[in-house]
């Protein structure tokens, strides 16, 4: 027998509801259990065994939810703003209520973040002292220099007095668009301090005007995701990520 819980708590889990919303659904019939119209939210149920409906619609329960984001310009990095579309009102398909973004891209930064309810997986993404891998590509203004190559490997000392840790460039291309110098580089950074990449640009006199992040950990955004796409992870992935 798997593990039993409130009515309520089921159904708030996945979204329908705070508890009193709930109670009320329960008490004009709204809800079944195994086909039977249940009115006590107190009711215990068994997640694996009971079937529970909801408004005429069969609601599963799920534990843990994983998903890869592309994050578009624009969306903030957060559960709730009362300002911008959040990351989290992208994830149309969502069952948890508790989703959260692991980790913080800036409203204009693109590219990969993973989405979940995973606790602990997000600690150990984000744990200082896990030195997880993130590879970010970059358009900046200005022609880097092949010297800020061995500065970010020795760990480049900012203006602002940040001490970062050895980060691998690569300058991918050198050119002029319209007379403006352009490079589009790739940055391998082990930390996550705020606006990492944007300062560490900027130190080496090439300000960053469009970022994306490609990596995390063993994580790879998926190319065939634009902007504003999802999808959940793989098996493969998830086995990768939690043998971190
Ligand atoms: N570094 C930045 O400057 N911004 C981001 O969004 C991520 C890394």
């Amino acid at each position: 027998m798997g593990k039993e819980m409130r009515l309520d708590k089921y159904l708030a889990d996945m979204g329908k509801g705070t508890r009193s919303q709930i109670k009320e659904a329960a008490r004009k019939g709204r809800i079944q259990i195994n086909g039977v119209i249940e009115k006590k939210p107190d009711t215990k149920v068994d997640p694996e065994t009971d079937t529970i409906v909801f408004d005429g619609s069969v609601v599963s329960y799920v534990t843990m939810e994983y998903y890869m984001l592309n994050k578009p310009q624009g969306v903030v990095s957060a559960t709730e703003d009362n300002k911008y579309q959040t990351v989290i009102d992208l994830i149309e398909g969502k069952n948890r209520k508790d989703l959260f973004p692991v980790g913080r891209l800036d409203i204009d930064t693109e590219g990969l973040l993973l989405i979940t309810n995973d606790g602990p997986l997000a600690h150990r993404l984000l744990a200082p002292k896990k030195h997880v891998d993130k590879i970010y590509y970059a358009v900046c203004d200005g022609f880097v220099p092949d010297s800020a190559v061995p500065e970010f490997a020795e760990g480049i000392l900012l203006p602002d007095g940040l001490k970062c840790l050895p980060a691998i460039l690569e300058i991918i291309s050198r050119k002029k668009e319209d007379g403006k110098a352009l490079s589009e580089i790739k940055l391998t950074i082990r930390e996550g301090k705020f606006h990492q990449v944007k300062r560490m640009m900027e130190a080496v006199g090439c300000p960053v005007i469009f970022l994306k992040r490609l990596t995390m950990g063993s994580l790879t955004l998926d190319e065939t995701l634009k902007p504003g796409e999802y999808r959940s992870l793989t098996i493969e992935e998830l086995e990768l990520l939690n043998s971190l």
